[in-house]
């Protein structure tokens, strides 16, 4: 099993950066469109939909938290497009010390900020945050379900908002025979547990969370 710390040294250096560019994160390409948008574009369409779906900028949050925000630019977008307090926490020290100088250099002050920690432990109060964002982080976590309930606790009530790669939904009984597609996923990333579409939403569901959306 892949360990927090192998994970957090996948994360050390500029090579990841230099693959994806500052969001590691995949993109939305709508297919009821013949525009083809650039890799950075659609990272950005992604966040987008997924606060439109959520009717996020309804509600306005104020005090966000970005779950394994990587090198900070979702924290960042968040921050500015609501004017809100965004905390940004990663198990690795280099994304939290390169989220940081993006962040100062864009003179956020303490309106960003980034932190070492764990997903699995979150270092907060219960109930501190009125959005959590986790973009492909959950895919590296050993404990799915230790995960949700962190994010629960955090932010009891309030939008959380997760994108992840998973397997297809499998039909009763069905063991996981891995299609060319998901092959290729798992074999690109560090995959302690990887999971369908379903049992994350029985997974929230165990807390009484009404699931909103799946795309
Ligand atoms: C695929 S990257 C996504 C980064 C960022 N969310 C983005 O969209 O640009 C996954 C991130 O999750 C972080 N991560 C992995 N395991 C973690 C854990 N246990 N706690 C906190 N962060 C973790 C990694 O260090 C990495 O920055």
């Amino acid at each position: 099993m892949a360990s927090t710390m192998m994970i957090a040294n996948m994360y050390n250096d500029l090579t990841w950066e230099e693959i994806w560019g500052d969001h590691i994160h995949q993109g939305f390409y709508d297919l009821n469109t013949t525009a083809k948008p650039d890799r950075k574009t659609a990272q950005f369409c992604l966040i987008e939909e997924t606060l439109h779906f959520n009717n996020v900028s309804v509600k306005k949050p104020k005090s966000i938290v970005d779950v394994g925000c990587g090198i900070s630019v979702p924290a960042i977008y968040l921050a500015k497009k609501y004017g809100a307090k965004c905390i940004g926490i990663d198990i690795s020290p280099y994304n939290v010390k390169r989220g940081t100088k993006i962040s100062n250099a864009q003179g956020l002050g303490d309106m960003v900020t980034f932190q070492v920690g764990d997903a699995l432990q979150l270092p907060f109060l219960d109930g501190k945050f009125n959005l959590v964002l986790s973009m492909e982080c959950r895919i590296q976590l050993h404990d799915k379900t230790k995960f949700v309930r962190e994010l629960v606790h955090v932010a009891p009530g309030a939008t959380t908002i997760l994108t992840d790669p998973c397997h297809r939904d499998l039909a009763n009984e069905e063991s996981l025979k891995l299609n060319k597609e998901e092959f290729f996923l798992k074999s690109k990333y560090v995959l302690p547990e990887w999971v369908s579409r379903a049992q994350y939403v029985y997974m929230f569901k165990s807390y009484l969370l009404k699931v909103l959306h799946l795309f």
